[in-house]
């Protein structure tokens, strides 16, 4: 029997808690909603995931987990595919009705004109006004702006005509999601829990729920609007500091100042937060989210917000301070770099992950190919599989010898481990570090033409 939370108290819904029977639906099981699911499945509750990727559906039944680069994952995955606590499904109709708590974690994505794009939110809006009558919660955790949940989504659940009606039919919160890949099963340990939902009640069992099953605070906001504020603030902070320095390290290059010197001595100002100069800012997160405040504030005041406006043109820029350095690495070594053998060590966007959505590594490679370079890849999340076009290299020591020049990418921690003589294999070695991995004396003394992004090279 489904429970209409609009009559419950707190201590019946811990008493459901306690002895696990609220059951739960995963709306989209990918880098986010999967780990939600077995979260949840651990805690004991009868979890069902639904995704319309029907091979992603047939890997949790048979026991074959996706996301082998989130470290516990596997323990946990084993453990609740063992006591049957989760099983996935393509058809949402199936499962919805019988489900007490919905939690939608579906792609957010941007289109090419990097405007935000809210269909599978509001495709799965428009099946659960079918789907939903009897007081169950519906919980985003989709990164969304401000205002789209009690708006857009809200309407999508109600239908048109309100043929159910949230606060009655449904209650619609939101808990969006500030894990980070590559880390997503211990974040969900240690880091505070956002919560809105239309009305105050539902935010406090939101919050008692997720209490229950994570362990963590949880901070309440006003209502969903402010809560998706503070997950896109966090975001956008990011983006915008590595803008600064990204911007600082490109001044620094040419005056000849160690961008990480500055800011590593810079940190011990108590109220400085360190962030570093790269190739470019990408995955789904920073880059989109952005974009979703420009969205929001595009509505209101095209003006508005020129601070986020400008960061973005910077980090957007990068690959091609990436491809300044290397011609002018080429040029010290007297080599053409049309026709040249080019090895990018990393395509990931951020370490120690296997993601390329949005990495800068594309566009970097796709701006070498542009002024002929052979572009390899060599990139130990991708062994056996190809990226942007390109077959990954599996043996850096086969490779190096016929390259002309080796650019750092992606700081995986594997590449710490390359010992810079190994370079030397190269005839005439350059080495590109984008991700400040090597120190340049030491390279340098190595005879290797060297660049570093923001390591004050010309
Ligand atoms: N990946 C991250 O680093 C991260 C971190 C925090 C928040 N988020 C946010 O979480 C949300 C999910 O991101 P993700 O990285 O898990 O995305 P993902 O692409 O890995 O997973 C989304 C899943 O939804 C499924 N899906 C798409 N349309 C569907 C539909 N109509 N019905 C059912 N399933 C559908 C897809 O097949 C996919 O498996 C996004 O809003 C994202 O911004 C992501």
């Amino acid at each position: 029997m489904i429970k209409n939370f609009s009559v419950l108290d707190d201590s019946q819904i811990q008493e459901y808690l306690n002895n696990k029977s609220l059951k739960i639906g995963i709306v989209g099981i990918g880098r986010i909603g999967l780990p939600t699911a077995l979260s949840f499945a651990n805690s004991g509750f009868n979890t069902v995931g639904i995704d319309i990727n029907k091979k992603l559906v047939d890997m949790v039944n048979s026991g074959n987990y996706p996301l082998k680069d989130e470290p516990e994952f596997d323990k946990i995955f084993e453990s609740v595919y063992n006591n049957k606590k989760i099983t996935a499904i393509t058809d949402i109709s199936e499962v919805i009705p019988d489900c007490d708590v919905i939690i939608l974690s579906l792609p957010t994505p941007m289109d090419d004109q990097n405007i935000p794009d809210y269909s599978a939110l509001l495709t799965v809006g428009k099946n659960l006004n079918q789907l939903l009558s009897n007081g169950q919660i519906v919980i985003v955790e989709s990164t969304v702006e401000p205002g789209f949940i009690e708006n857009e989504l809200l309407q999508s659940i109600e239908g048109h005509d309100r043929t159910i009606k949230s606060g009655i039919d449904f209650h619609l919160a939101v808990c969006p999601e500030t894990a980070n890949p590559g880390e997503i099963m211990n974040d969900f340990k240690k880091l505070p829990r956002l919560v809105g939902a239309i009305d105050e009640k539902i935010s406090s069992i939101v919050s008692q729920i997720y209490k229950h099953v994570f362990g963590v605070e949880l901070i309440q906001l006003p209502n969903c609007k402010t809560a998706n504020a503070v997950k896109l603030t966090t975001n956008v902070f990011r983006d915008v500091n590595i803008a600064f320095v990204n911007e600082l390290a490109i001044l620094f290059d040419k005056l000849g100042i160690d961008t990480y010197t500055v800011i590593n001595a810079a940190k011990h100002k108590y109220n400085f937060q360190a962030h570093f100069p790269g190739p470019g800012v990408g995955g789904p997160c920073l880059p989109v989210n952005s974009y979703q405040y420009l969205n929001s504030s595009k509505k209101i005041d095209p003006d508005l917000l020129k601070i986020i406006q400008h960061a973005r043109k910077i980090n957007e820029k990068m690959p091609d301070h990436v491809i300044e350095l290397t011609s002018d690495a080429f040029k010290e070594s007297n080599k053409s770099i049309q026709n040249s053998n080019i090895l990018i060590l990393g395509v990931s966007y951020k370490p120690n992950i296997k993601d390329i959505q949005l990495s800068p590594a594309e566009h970097i490679i796709r701006k070498f190919q542009n002024l002929g370079v052979n572009i390899h890849i060599y990139d130990p999340y991708f062994f056996s599989s190809e990226v942007f076009g390109i077959k990954v290299e599996e043996n850096l020591d086969d490779i190096l010898p016929k390259m002309d020049a080796v650019i750092i990418v992606t700081d995986h921690h594997q590449f710490k481990n390359i010992e810079i003589s190994s370079f030397k294999k190269m005839k005439n070695p350059i080495l590109i570090d984008t991700r400040g991995i090597f120190d340049p004396i030491s390279v340098k003394h190595n005879n290797i033409i060297f660049r570093g992004l923001g390591r004050g090279n010309f």
